[in-house]
């Protein structure tokens, strides 16, 4: 699925969370969100997939508003999965696809899960009850709840936060296979080191796009030779001005001015 934001503004009273951001992205793509804390990377997040309401400006999935197609399905794994820990995990998922999925058959759903299981590398854990599972493995039985209905974008919400780095790196390899498969995957995070699977990247500053572009134009743009060193500008008082240096960037007339 292709989404388009345009000027999209949100504000909480007078001042803005999100300020006229623009973004296009496509179908197989895997876009990171990055930027400080309170910087507005969650609030785009469900605005961009339909989940709260915006001031000014439009998002538009594959050309049309999303009260134009019904039954449209918008994965959004939120920061903190809300998960029935008791549950063994195949009964989970099963519980689930019956809610979501009401006319399907015990079989029909029985391979459905199974399926879903293998999808995110959970096949073995199907009979392990969701609490005696590892973070990682955990996030990825929240995302496997997504993928029952097949979305074609798929959201997430700081999905590797708190985990070791090797569990975090193996989320994130999920994710830029789910979007390999042709999903548009979304997420937002804040840690650097798996960042060269990300296709594009957005930095937000104080709700403004500071950058968007793929990691290696980021490097370039922000003049740094490690990923890491980019927070430390944008925690400056000054980094609002990145938001600035890029409208007027090459990057951003390739992005969006066609050309
Ligand atoms: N409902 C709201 N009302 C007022 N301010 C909000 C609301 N939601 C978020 N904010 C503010 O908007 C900013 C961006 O928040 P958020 O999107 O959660 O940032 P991030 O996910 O990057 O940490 C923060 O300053 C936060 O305090
Ligand atoms: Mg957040």
């Amino acid at each position: 699925m292709k989404i388009e934001a345009k000027e999209l503004t949100v504000l909480a009273g007078r001042t803005s969370i999100l300020d006229d951001i623009q973004l296009s992205l496509n179908p197989g793509e895997f876009i990171g969100i990055l930027g400080p804390s309170g910087s507005g990377k969650s609030t785009l997040l469900t605005a961009l997939s339909g989940r709260r309401k915006y001031n000014k400006g439009e998002v538009l999935y594959d050309g049309e508003p999303l009260e134009g197609r019904p039954g449209e399905t918008i994965g959004f794994v939120p920061q903190d999965d809300n998960l029935h820990t008791a549950l063994k995990t195949g009964r989970l998922l099963s519980y689930s696809a019956r809610l979501q999925m009401p006319g399907k058959t015990k079989q029909q759903i029985s391979k459905l899960i199974d399926l879903t299981l293998r999808s995110v590398g959970l096949e073995d854990r199907k009979k392990t009850v969701v609490k005696k599972l590892s973070g990682g493995q955990r996030k990825r039985v929240s995302i496997a709840q997504e993928l029952l209905l097949s979305p074609k974008a798929l959201f997430l919400d700081e999905p590797t936060s708190g985990l070791d780095p090797e569990l975090e790196k193996s989320v994130m390899k999920l994710c830029a296979r789910l979007a390999k498969e042709g999903r548009l995957v979304v997420m937002t995070t804040h840690i650097l080191d798996s960042i060269s699977l990300f296709d594009r990247l957005m930095f937000l500053v104080a709700g403004k796009t500071a950058f968007f572009g793929t990691p290696d134009e980021a490097m370039a743009f922000f003049k740094v030779e490690d990923f890491h060193h980019i927070y430390p500008l944008l925690a400056r008082p000054e980094a609002s001005r990145y938001a600035e240096k890029y409208k007027t960037s090459l990057i951003y007339r390739k992005y969006f001015k066609g050309g």
